[in-house]
């Protein structure tokens, strides 16, 4: 193992890149938001990642398109209804990949948005009927294996994108955030962002260990106990290191998993109050599914004076589930 001296830039030079996305990053100062809570708080407008749906599944995206144009891949497979499906989907049909997405249920049970969606990009839709949901995994590998007996070069997506390809993505948006930190002058003392499927987090802590910038980032869970999530996040964030061939240290993964409410894609009463607080206040949509909880739990550490005047970053994954739960 090499010792981790090689900036982020050098290190993902060798991964190459779809350049999805399409706007410069942003950071912005939420000045109203900060003088309510008495904290100063930046946001990284990742929802504003400027193709498709935009979110944080254009940056995971941009790597996994560019090791599937690499690998000479022809299709693209993923399962299940999800902003990373759709956002796949997308990608997929722009960079001139077939794409087949297995989902749970019937076609009548779909998002209609979604379904709407889909259309819009030719995606080839699979469905397996809710009562026979477990098999889905079955399903979606029989699939991979006809279209490759079909001759097809298939790149398969993980759900949600988390694998050590995408959660490049996040390294990349860490450098980002250094880059404006070493040009503002503005040091992130903390760093919040929701939790899920885990690319994002293990991609940001990869970078802060790359580049050994002093910040704590904090993951707010949407669906998983923090045991289990941290468990999780580490694991891709090894593999990734692994990959990567650099150190990291699974000590510094920090979950809280208090603002889950009542489960995932269920909304709560601190996420829906977080949600309009940065909509009347800053004109910024978030979503009751990531985003608003994650608001939520960022509320809350300034209500309950954790932040100790430190400079805060939100990171703004994407805001548009609701239109399609
Ligand atoms: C809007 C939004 N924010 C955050 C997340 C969580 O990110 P990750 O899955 O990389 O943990 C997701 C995942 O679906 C998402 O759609």
């Amino acid at each position: 193992m090499k010792e981790n001296t090689e900036s982020i830039t050098s290190i993902l030079e060798k991964y190459p890149r779809a350049e999805l996305l399409k706007t410069p990053f942003l950071i912005q100062r939420l000045n109203r938001l900060s003088s309510f809570i008495g904290n100063v708080i930046y946001i990284l407008r990742d929802d504003l990642t400027g193709f498709a749906l935009g979110g944080n599944k254009t940056r995971k995206l941009d790597y996994l398109i560019g090791d599937a144009l690499v690998k000479k891949a022809d299709t693209l497979v993923t399962m299940k209804a999800s902003s990373f499906s759709r956002n796949a989907a997308a990608a997929g049909r722009v960079c001139g990949f077939d794409v087949h997405v297995v989902l749970a249920g019937d076609e009548s049970e779909q998002n209609p948005a979604s379904q709407a969606f889909f259309k819009q990009y030719d995606t080839e839709l699979h469905y397996v009927s809710k009562d026979k949901e477990s098999a889905l995994p079955d399903v979606y590998n029989h699939l991979v294996e006809s279209l490759k007996a079909q001759g097809k070069n298939v790149y398969e997506l993980h759900p949600g994108g988390s694998d050590s390809i995408g959660a490049l993505g996040y390294i990349d948006a860490f450098n980002h955030i250094l880059r404006y930190s070493q040009s503002s002058g503005v040091h992130f003392h903390r760093i919040i962002h929701a939790t899920g499927s885990t690319g994002t987090q293990a991609g940001l802590l990869l970078g802060q260990c790359i580049s050994g910038y002093d910040t704590h980032i904090i993951g707010i869970a949407v669906s998983q106990k923090a045991e289990v999530q941290s468990k999780r996040v580490n694991e891709l964030a090894l593999s990734t290191a692994q990959m990567l061939g650099i150190q990291f240290d699974t000590t510094h993964t920090l979950i809280d998993d208090r603002f889950i409410g009542p489960g995932y894609a269920i909304s709560s009463d601190e996420g829906k109050n977080a949600v309009k607080m940065f909509a009347s206040m800053e004109g910024i949509l978030l979503d009751q599914v990531y985003t608003g909880k994650a608001a939520a739990g960022l509320l809350n550490y300034a209500i309950n004076k954790q932040f100790n005047h430190e400079n805060v970053l939100f990171v703004h994954t994407g805001g548009n589930s609701d239109l399609f739960y």
